[in-house]
């Protein structure tokens, strides 16, 4: 995700800005920029694609420094990566740097450009620096007025730090859903998106709270809550060494990011979904009905942990649009002689956008005829370059090696996607639309619920952890989440582990059950509970140790199990989101006690760009 670094106060502040975006670097970024005002409030930007080299090269090649400044790493989301989307953005006297998304910018762009507004960069940021620009029309008025009256303006998601050229003196931040802290120093203040950026040099923060804004001079630090009025918030002294500030005081950035999931649904919902109106809206991959109803097949292409993510999608666009679905590892598909036709829609589901194999395939699909499509993370990756339409997750960059928020952000995308091709085939009413928007837009929700109290995953860590191998069982949308749990605990924890078709488990695996072997049972209630429990009981029958995984307040479930992780009710649709936080938490937890690197687990790479 981007970063952002502000300063005001007495000192030179270009060395500070390069160095806390240093600070911000394991975040992620394609570009950066900073942006430093004078005493006269002449403002000069100095901005770079890819990485801070880039950029320190260009502002040695043409220095220049002052007291007020603005520093950003920029991970792309609107607009490629390059040197004129990179941040801070200039509009007229104002200057923007921005984390976040803002959902209603292309109507904005589309009125300011009917009033004249020039725009240089591709991105939905430029639009807020010219809104602020527009909006202080009065010499009465302040930029801290000016911003909140753009902001008024503004839906999405937003950590915004603002300078301009009128007032040298003021640095103004605001913040919604997108983190933004600010911290007292002497005769200085600074902001930031995250705490490391600037630990060096001030230990007394204040993290803003949702539609705060702020106003930071050299005196200090003016806070207004989100009706504008003054407010106080408590500065807290942070203690963090760099390191762990980094994983925001979590113990690995794997946890971070399990614990970051909620937020990173809600960006990749944000502006897509409208539960009123029952759509979901993803222009970028330009399907009409037409095109829909003339589908012989989707095939979805993948790897890994986003394979598990094709194949609920299978469950999902099957049911909701009642087309046919055949998922494939990229790896199979292009070495077999796959059958596709110019009526076959592929789809590769991808973090990073550069796995050789998804690539591959991907591309021998396009070849043979089908149109393509991607479900990527990494904006501008070669499979989102060369695939005829792709929707982004928004899962921020993911540094743990064992992949989570991407996937839960993977399961949202396709989720949009299986409703959309509902509605375009006609399979699904708005009402019945509405109920799965709704659903989606629940998973947050539960999500921050279930990670307010994780302890019992330690127990169980204790408990189990000295097993050689664990049997992982789910059925229908649940089977996929058995693999996914059983993937994430061998690749974290090394212990053998399997993930199975719980139908599947009279056919071979039930010789493997005894007291050595956990059996992780999915088991929330939905179409296939029943068979699912019994299953379990068969399980019990012959000695296992069971692990049941299923909604809160199932007596059964208590019953037969020796441990029971409760999911908090929801519609089957989305129970894949809800119950894999299950499984990521008992791999973590598991990898943890026995002290694996959880981050870098042996043999991995977090790309694989080779065969
Ligand atoms: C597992 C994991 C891998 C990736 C796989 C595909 O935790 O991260 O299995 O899912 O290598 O990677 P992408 O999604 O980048 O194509």
């Amino acid at each position: 995700m981007c970063g952002i670094v502000g300063y005001v106060g007495t000192n030179h502040c270009a060395q500070l800005l390069l160095s806390g975006l240093r600070r911000l670097e394991y975040r992620g970024y394609d570009s950066a920029g900073i942006a430093i005002a004078d005493e006269e409030g002449e403002v000069r930007v100095c901005r770079a694609e890819g990485k801070l080299q880039q950029l320190e090269q260009a502002y040695r090649e043409d220095p220049f420094d002052g007291t007020i400044g603005l520093g950003h790493t920029r991970w792309a989301t609107h607009g490629r990566p390059s040197e004129l989307n990179a941040h801070p953005h200039r509009a007229g006297r104002v200057i923007v740097a921005h984390n976040g998304i803002i959902e209603n910018y292309l109507e904005l762009k589309k009125e300011l450009t009917a009033r004249g507004c020039k725009f240089s960069s591709e991105t939905d940021t430029e639009v807020v620096a010219h809104l602020i620009d527009e909006m202080w029309s009065d010499s009465d008025q302040s930029l801290h007025d000016a911003t909140r009256l753009a902001l008024d303006k503004i839906e999405g998601s937003y950590a915004l730090a603002v300078i301009s050229t009128e007032n040298p003196d003021e640095l103004v931040v605001a913040r919604y859903a997108s983190p933004m802290v600010v911290a007292h120093g002497d005769n200085c203040a600074y902001a930031a998106s995250d705490v490391p950026a600037v630990l060096d040099h001030t230990r007394k923060f204040v993290f803003l709270h949702d539609g705060d804004t702020a106003v930071l001079s050299q005196e200090g630090i003016a806070v207004y809550g989100d009706d504008g009025q003054p407010v106080e918030r408590e500065v807290k002294r942070i203690h963090w060494d760099p390191v762990s500030a980094e994983k925001q005081g979590y113990k690995h950035f794997m946890l971070k990011e399990i614990h970051e999931q909620p937020a990173r649904i809600t960006d990749t919902l944000r502006g897509r979904v409208s539960v009123d109106r029952g759509e979901v809206n993803l222009a970028e991959l330009n399907l009409d009905a037409d095109k829909v109803a003339d589908l012989d097949k989707i095939v979805f292409l993948a790897c890994g942990t986003s394979y598990f993510a094709a194949q609920i999608a299978k469950y999902m666009i099957e049911e909701v649009a009642r087309i046919s679905v055949e998922t494939d590892l990229a790896s199979e598909f292009r070495y077999r002689n796959p059958l596709v036709s110019d009526r076959t829609l592929a789809i590769a589901i991808s973090q990073s956008g550069e796995t050789a194999d998804t690539l591959a395939a991907i591309r021998e699909a396009g070849e043979l005829g089908a149109t393509t499509l991607s479900i990527v993370n990494v904006i501008e990756s070669t499979i989102a370059r060369e695939t005829d339409g792709v929707l982004y997750t928004h899962a921020g960059p993911e540094i743990g090696v064992a992949s989570t928020k991407a996937f839960t952000t993977q399961l949202a995308a396709v989720g949009m996607l299986a409703i959309k091709l509902g509605r375009l085939n006609g399979t699904l009413d708005v009402e019945a639309a509405r109920e799965l928007i709704s659903a989606l837009r629940q998973v947050p929700a539960e999500l921050e619920t279930m990670l307010q109290d994780t302890s019992q995953y330690e127990e169980i860590a204790r408990q189990y952890s000295r097993a050689n191998s664990f049997l992982y069982l789910g059925r229908g949308n649940q089977y996929p989440i058995a693999m996914e749990g059983a993937l994430k605990l061998k690749e974290i924890s090394y212990i053998h582990a399997e993930g199975y078709a719980a139908g599947e488990m009279k056919h071979g695996p039930i010789a493997l059950i005894d007291r050595n072997l956990p059996v992780v049972v999915l088991s929330p209630q939905n179409s296939v509970y029943e068979k699912t429990a019994s299953n379990l009981e068969e399980v019990k029958a012959r000695g296992g140790r069971i692990i049941a995984i299923g909604t809160e307040g199932d007596d059964r479930l208590d019953a037969f199990s020796d441990v029971v992780i409760s999911l908090p009710e929801v519609p089957e649709f989305v129970q894949p989101l809800v119950s894999v936080l299950a499984v990521q938490l008992l791999a973590y937890h598991i990898a943890d006690f026995k002290g694996t690197d959880v981050d870098q687990p042996r043999n991995l790479a977090k790309s694989v760009t080779v065969e």
